[in-house]
């Protein structure tokens, strides 16, 4: 028998909690103030772009067993036995995590309690956090709540993927009675469940993002040399992955993390160093190197184009990563005012993100347009389409003697130069030395 089940907020991990919990056969009510979203959702369109999720959708909606709601019908009739918090944990200007909406949520749910539930935390909330919610507004709730922190780690294009294939379930909670509940809600997802006490399970989760994060700096920053010695980045990559305990993932060289969660989850825990007395030193320079990695292109370009001003730059790919409408913290969002400070003439395309806000920049609904006249194109996302691009055809339209720098480190180098382009990359064969 399933579970019942509701989840607070329906941003990228609510709704990708709601609806796979829903598949799994529970009983699903999802929450957001927003009663647009609520409407959308409720008539079966996703309000993000994941692939299989509207499958899940369709069929939670029509099965009867997943459905949407505003908090306006009241808190005490929303609450389930298990109420997940999944709302945003945006950052603050001092590089925080803003526990604003997490806080309120926490409040209402405490003040609304008239029968015991299980709390359980979905949201990204700094190491501590659990207990002081628990202390401020649970423990004088009428009902006993139990708290359980379940950190997520679901990758954004992977996330249906990611729920049911994961590598483990982190449950963080001092009450034995709510870890039962919780296993038995994941009972049909096979994977190795490790209960810890509640600032563990939420130290997991920054310790997670910080180690992958310091994995993709540290290639770059060896891509860096290998094109400092003339060595090949994708092959000491190959190399040292080779190594069972370093591993082969996460060791792609580009122009840099992005989207919502590494930036975001790196800064917050270096805010949490700091006011607990402690500089992490390693994690300040994966920040640091992430930071100037992002500026690659243009150390690039200026080696190879001596004045951009006037010329036609294409930059392919806004989202932080393929499969994704994401721009959030996307490296392409960087290099594009770059460009444009140096009078350059930018034009961006990318195959989903469309809704982005540009100003002075030309967006093209199709590669060619993109790259038509352009003297550099600057692959900021491994996309498919830029993977298989006809570069011959490229290199009829573009700019005599043009220039494709490849940020994401995913093109053939043969094929670009084969076409007659001038090929750079991240510490791929010192290639631009050549
Ligand atoms: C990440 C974590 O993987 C996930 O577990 C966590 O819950 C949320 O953050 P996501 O942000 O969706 O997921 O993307 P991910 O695929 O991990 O990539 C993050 C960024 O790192 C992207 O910009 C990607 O291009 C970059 N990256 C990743 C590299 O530059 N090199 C790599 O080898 C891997």
């Amino acid at each position: 028998m399933g579970s019942t089940v509701t989840v607070i907020g329906t941003g990228y991990v609510g709704l990708v909690t709601g609806v796979c919990l829903a598949h799994s056969g529970h009983d699903v009510t999802c929450v957001d103030i927003d009663p647009a979203k609520v409407e959308r959702l409720s008539g079966g369109t996703s309000t993000i772009y994941e692939p299989g999720i509207e499958e899940l959708l369709a069929e939670g909606l029509e099965r009867g067993n997943l459905r949407f709601r505003t908090p306006e019908a009241g808190w005490a009739s929303l609450i389930s036995d298990i109420t997940f918090v999944a709302v945003g944990t945006p950052m603050a200007a001092n590089g925080a995590a803003d526990l604003t909406a997490v806080r309120t949520v926490t409040e209402q749910l405490a003040a609304a309690a008239d029968r015991p539930f299980t709390l359980v935390m979905k949201s990204t909330v700094p190491p501590g956090t659990g207990e002081a919610l628990q202390e401020r507004y649970l423990a004088s709730a009428k009902a006993t709540i139990g708290y359980v922190s379940n950190p997520e780690f679901l990758r954004e294009g992977k996330a249906i993927e990611d729920w049911y294939a994961t590598d483990r379930i982190v449950l963080g909670s001092s009450s034995s009675a709510d870890l039962a509940r919780m296993r038995a809600l994941y009972a049909d997802i096979e994977a190795p469940v490790l209960e810890t006490d509640v600032a563990s399970a939420e130290t997991i989760k920054y310790a997670s993002n910080a180690f992958l994060s310091t994995k993709i700096s540290f290639i770059n920053e060896m891509a860096n040399i290998c094109d400092a010695v003339g060595a090949d980045i994708d092959s000491v990559a190959r190399g040292i992955g080779m190594d069972k305990r370093i591993g082969p993932d996460f060791l792609r060289a580009g122009i840099g993390y992005g989207g919502s969660c590494f930036p975001k989850d790196t800064r917050a825990l270096d805010f949490i160093s700091t006011i607990n007395g402690y500089q992490f030193t390693l994690l300040k320079a994966v920040i640091d190197v992430n930071n100037r990695q992002r500026l690659l292109p243009m150390v690039h370009l200026a080696r190879a184009l001596p004045d951009l001003h006037a010329r036609r730059i294409a930059v392919l790919g806004l989202s932080f990563k393929p499969d994704t409408d994401d721009v959030r913290e996307s490296p392409a969002l960087d290099i594009v005012p770059l460009l444009i400070e140096e009078g350059a003439e930018v034009v961006v395309y990318d195959p989903i993100a469309a809704e982005v806000e540009l100003a002075e920049v030309e967006r093209a609904d199709a590669v060619w347009d993109a790259l038509e006249g352009a003297s550099a194109a600057i692959v900021a996302t491994e996309w498919r389409e830029f993977i298989e691009l006809d570069w011959s055809r490229a290199a009829s339209v573009m700019a005599a003697d043009a220039v494709v720098f490849d940020g994401r480190n995913c093109l053939d180098p043969a094929a670009v130069r084969g076409a007659g382009l001038r090929y750079m990359a991240v510490g791929r064969d010192g290639a631009h030395r050549r």
